[in-house]
């Protein structure tokens, strides 16, 4: 009997962590396409398709200022090899392999990122500093994403 009740616990324990494994591979996902609904709407900005709104960019920054702080902790050795189920792109297992290039792609995300917040403040800052963000955007991307074939 209680031999039983611990089994039943160890898997209970063992479903738990799934699940917490499965949450953060979703929340990474969240942050990803959150990520590009803010660059987005940055770039709509200065290809002239909406006018220029200081309180969206500046709302557009600090999420992106707060997935640089969270990329540090978003994949652990604990979700090595998963993935988003409903996605056309994969995480690169080389992640886990080179964590010290990994780590300097967000360190250079990061950078991008708080020099955009220091000096955007209208829309010829916005076209000047932008692309630049979608770039380290891309940087990382390249490296450590993988399109489903
Ligand atoms: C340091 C690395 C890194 C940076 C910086 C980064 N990404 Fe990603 N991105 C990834 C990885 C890894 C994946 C695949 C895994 C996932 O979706 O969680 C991904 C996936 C995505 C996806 C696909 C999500 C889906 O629908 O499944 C989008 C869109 C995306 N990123 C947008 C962005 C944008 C926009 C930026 C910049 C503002 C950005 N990312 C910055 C690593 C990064």
């Amino acid at each position: 009997m209680i031999r039983a009740a611990l089994v039943v616990g160890a898997l209970l324990l063992g479903a738990t962590a799934v699940t917490a494994q499965q949450d953060l591979v979703k929340q990474n996902q969240d942050t990803m396409k959150a990520n590009a609904k803010n660059l987005g709407a940055m770039v709509a900005m200065v290809k002239g398709e909406k006018p220029y709104d200081q309180a969206t960019v500046t709302a557009g920054l600090a999420q992106l200022e707060e997935t640089a702080k969270k990329l540090p902790t978003m994949f652990p050795d604990s979700i090595k090899g998963m993935n988003p189920p409903d996605s056309k792109y994969e995480v690169s297992p080389k992640i886990w392999e080179d964590k010290a290039e990994f780590r300097a792609k967000i360190e250079d995300f990061a950078k991008v990122v708080s020099a955009a917040k220091a000096k955007i403040t209208d829309l010829d800052t916005l076209k000047a500093n932008a692309p630049a963000i979608g770039k380290a955007c891309g940087n990382c991307h390249e490296t450590f994403r993988i399109k489903k074939s």
